[in-house]
């Protein structure tokens, strides 16, 4: 049953509507749909928030907040007015065209507001994922020379302010501003409108860190140019129409809930809903009952956590709303997809794409068969290709590294002040992007995931470089060295796994364990705690270079050798 293909349901399909399976396509013929287009201004907040309200939609609910605590709503005209009044916060205090704004604040409507409004002044905004510890906080905004942050005072025991140097401005959501600028407090004060600083669609928009295999992670700079595509695949894969309730579970912290939590649905004009807090079953099906969504995208890790739940939780919800789901981030089990079609009737539409690739790459359009196990088809206007490792085209069904025909729309801009790192996607120059995944295609051109061609991890949709975990452990006084590696894991697809050789005099006891283990999450992030780590003797290594053989600790690891 787990090959079984599922046929498209019957739908008024954007892309149905749009675009025939075969037809040409090209980026260009979209640029109409923006006002750039008719005006040359260009501003990607222009686009999400006051095209709209200029367009006469400003009653339309743009967000909506729901929380254990607290229950809201924006409508365009009103999200409109706060993004001004936070820009002007924000520029009067020094903020212009080209700065570094990062944004450390919780899934919430004040966390797209933000956002916004630096991007409203031209500024290059940087989310920071909200269970960052303050190393991770650290090392991005150094990185960049950022120059300005907003938090929120809950968490601003994880900034050291000292450690940042360049730092001109820390902004805090609380009335209380205390050492801090209230930006909600003084943005009360502030007139509710605002001229737009306008840009080049190649100017930069917003900044990511992302996990390689070695090093720290790098900045990977988007641009404004990026709309392009995060538009149109907001209507053909995300399938929005303007009536749409439309949640993406992921945090602005991650390239998905950047794109797809807040760009990509603005920008089709549709109601964002945002839900504050962790997984659980019920408070999940909970928002998707409460706020009568429509389009839902999140990832395979909270898809299996609900199928693993008790049978009738399912059907305490009413989901009859619900019409069109998707998932990205990493592999979606078949299994998966058919427990799904079974308990909701509904497809789950995989998707795939990276931080740098800035925009959905290959997915299942909701007007093709789906083939459970594949990530789908590239989308219209990407060609993708499998090479073996000169650089050639491999036929179908033959596993090799997944290749994209550059460039598209939202390609990244640059990786921030490191253009021979940018290169490495390209190792076989030409114009072949690599992504770093293994695939093969099969005859009607469904790309199969296989697992990276290096060694990052890949927990619950999480992309960690073992790098940076690695670097951390050897901090602690009884670390010598280590390996981390991804270790499969049923619910979570990869846990990390950390292999360590103790300094003389420390013993290789759970408690010694559990102190790394905290030593690392407080760190770093939770998700980069090992959640297994084996004491050992010594590490495999290569014998020219030294260098740890993380591949080696992965094939004990499926041998049972530890
Ligand atoms: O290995 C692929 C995996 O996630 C990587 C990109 O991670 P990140 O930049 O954090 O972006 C994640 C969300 C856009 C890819 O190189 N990945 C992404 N989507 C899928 C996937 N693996 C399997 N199936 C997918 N649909």
């Amino acid at each position: 049953m787990t090959n079984a293909t599922i046929p498209p349901e019957k739908g008024d399909y954007q892309v149905g509507r749009e675009w025939r399976e075969g037809a040409p396509f090209d980026w260009k013929d979209i640029h109409s749909n923006f006002t750039w287009h008719k005006t040359g201004k260009v501003n990607m907040a222009y686009e999400c928030v006051d095209r709209h309200v200029a367009e006469g939609k400003g009653n339309k609910t743009a967000l909506h907040y729901l929380s254990d605590e607290e229950e809201n709503t924006y409508t365009y005209a009103e999200l409109q007015r706060e993004v001004n009044r936070w820009a002007r916060v924000l520029q009067r205090h020094g903020v212009k065209k080209g700065d570094f704004v990062f944004v450390f604040l919780p899934k919430h409507p004040s966390c797209h507001i933000a956002m916004l409004a630096a991007i409203k002044l031209g500024a290059v905004v940087g989310p920071l994922f909200e269970a960052f510890m303050e190393e991770a906080v650290k090392d991005r905004i150094n990185d960049c020379e950022g120059e300005y942050l907003i938090t929120d005072h809950s968490f601003l025991d994880r900034v050291i302010r000292e450690d940042i140097p360049s730092l001109k401005n820390i902004f805090v959501t609380d009335k209380q501003g205390g050492d801090y600028i209230s930006i909600t407090k003084e943005a009360e004060k502030e007139n509710p409108e605002l001229e737009t600083v306008w840009v080049d669609l190649e100017d930069g928009l917003n900044i990511h860190y992302t996990s390689g295999s070695t090093g720290k992670p790098k900045g990977i700079i988007h641009a404004h140019r990026n709309m392009i595509q995060q538009y149109q695949t907001g209507r053909w894969v995300l399938d929005l129409h303007e009536s749409d309730i439309y949640w993406c579970t992921a945090h602005p912290g991650w390239v998905t809930g950047t794109v797809y939590g807040v760009f990509a649905p603005l920008l089709n004009g549709v109601t964002t809903v945002i839900h504050g807090g962790r997984f659980s079953a019920e408070a999940w099906y909970g928002v998707l009952e409460r706020a009568g969504v429509t389009v839902w995208y999140s990832a395979p890790t909270a898809f299996r956590m609900l199928k693993s739940q008790p049978e009738r939780l399912h059907k305490d919800y009413d989901l009859s709303k619900l019409r069109h789901v998707l998932s990205v981030g990493e592999p979606l089990n078949p299994e998966v997809i058919h427990w799904a079609y079974e308990t909701w009737s509904l497809r789950i539409h995989d998707t795939w794409w990276m931080t740098e690739t800035g925009a959905q790459l290959v997915a299942n359009l909701p007007t093709r068969t789906i083939k459970p196990g594949s990530m789908g088809r590239p989308i219209p206007g990407i060609k993708a290709a499998v090479l073996d490792d000169d650089g050639k085209e491999l036929p179908s069904k033959k596993t090799g590294h997944l290749a994209i025909q550059a460039s598209w729309p939202s390609m990244m801009k640059e990786v921030w002040k490191n253009p021979e790192k940018y290169q490495t996607y390209f190792p076989f120059g030409g114009d072949w992007y690599l992504a770093g995944d293994l695939a093969y295609m099969d005859e009607d051109g469904y790309i199969f995931f296989q697992g990276r061609s290096d060694d990052m991890i890949n927990s619950s949709g999480e992309r960690i470089g073992p790098f940076e975990i690695e670097s951390k452990l050897m901090e602690h006084p009884a670390v010598k060295e280590s390996g981390v590696i991804g270790k499969p894991d049923d619910v979570r697809g990869e846990i990390v796994k950390a292999y360590i050789v103790l300094n003389e005099g420390y013993e290789r006891v759970e408690e010694l364990a559990q102190e790394i283990r905290s030593f690392v999450k407080s760190g770093l992030a939770a998700h980069a705690a090992p959640r297994e780590i084996a004491f050992i003797e010594e590490l495999p290594k290569t014998q020219i270079s030294g260098k740890v053989l993380r591949r080696e600790l992965k094939k004990w690891e499926s041998e049972g050798v530890l």
